[in-house]
């Protein structure tokens, strides 16, 4: 297990707009949680033993962690656990805050938000502030009791444009991207079918514009093109017991771990939530994940073993 969990109890619950709630998680002793910088995440571990992730972003008190949770229909249970069964006192635990997300300084940036997808956003939001950085806010949804946080974005002004599909339409990224100032970054977190509309107008930018959060797998996402690869077996060395296990050709190397007996974290097992990150010590891993960068994948030293494999006859991990 990649950390220590941090016991937590539900210390409240509000419902913030149509199937979204807010829980406040706390210490149970009182002690201040650990602060996340903006666009950080927790994993959260549910009564069930699921594992689901949720932007923090700050509230009331500045020691509570504070997440908003949208049921979602068709999911996978995570989020109905929660709004079913999770009340204040009732205790969890967490691993991080983890930024997969994090803020660059920009001149400008663009934030852009699809429903739920607000919420890494919202500390983004005070922290330009607090850097006096120029920034636009676009929040779209499905309708606008559907849209958390509208009263707290109401104070920013002009500055944030709301746009209730079912009052405005979908948000008109033409518009937008028409008007980016140049060298802006662009931060956008929502459904898929917005982030791969905004991926689009960003593929004439500068590489580095564009930054994107989704807790869903990306279409790319699955085997990688190097078959070879795919066809071969290979050997982890374990090395915090010096054991060796076999990965079968095809398999992802959580599998052949998880045989051994292993423990290991995980929740999406679809390269898309980063929890079953490990160590890289020797060997070069095949990617197979929708989550890390461009650059953690040159550097070879962190894999997601949910779903990646290797490229070399033996992979030695911190495990
Ligand atoms: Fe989510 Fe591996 S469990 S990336």
């Amino acid at each position: 297990m990649r950390g220590d969990a941090i016991e937590l109890v539900v210390r409240s619950r509000t419902g913030l707009a149509r199937s979204v709630v807010e829980f406040e998680l706390a210490a149970p002793d009182g002690s201040r949680l650990p602060e996340g910088t903006p666009g950080a995440h927790i994993d959260l571990v549910l009564p069930s033993g699921r594992i689901r992730q949720y932007s923090l972003y700050p509230g009331a008190d500045p020691g509570a962690w504070y997440i908003a949770v949208l049921r979602e229909t068709g999911g996978r249970g995570g989020s109905s656990e929660l709004h079913d069964e999770v009340v204040p006192g009732t205790r969890l635990r967490a691993l991080g805050p983890r930024n997969r997300f994090p803020l660059h300084p920009a001149d400008d940036l663009l934030f852009i938000a699809g429903g739920i997808g607000i919420t890494p956003l919202l500390p983004m939001i005070g922290e330009a502030e607090r850097r006096g950085t120029r920034w636009r806010l676009a929040y779209g949804g499905r309708s606008r009791a559907s849209m958390a946080f509208l009263p707290q974005l109401a104070r920013y002004g002009a500055r944030v444009t709301t746009v209730p599909q079912d009052e405005d339409g979908p948000l008109d990224l033409d518009a937008l991207f028409g008007a980016l100032p140049a060298g802006a970054l662009v931060y956008c977190c929502g459904p898929e079918g917005l982030l791969e509309a905004v991926r689009q107008r960003c593929r004439e930018l500068p590489p580095g514009t564009l930054h994107t959060e989704r807790f869903s797998a990306a279409p790319e996402a699955g085997p990688g093109p190097d078959e070879e690869a795919a066809d071969a077996a290979f050997d982890v060395v374990l090395a915090r017991s010096g054991r060796t296990v076999r990965v079968p050709a095809g398999a992802p190397v959580l599998q052949a771990v998880r045989e051994a007996g292993v423990q290991v974290l995980v929740s999406c097992e679809q390269g898309t939530c980063g929890t079953c990150e490990t160590g890289v010590l020797q060997g070069v891993p095949e990617h197979r994940d929708s989550l890390l960068t461009e650059e953690e994948r040159a550097a070879g030293d962190l894999m997601l073993i949910c779903v990646s494999r290797s490229l070399t006859p033996r992979l030695v991990l911190d495990l």
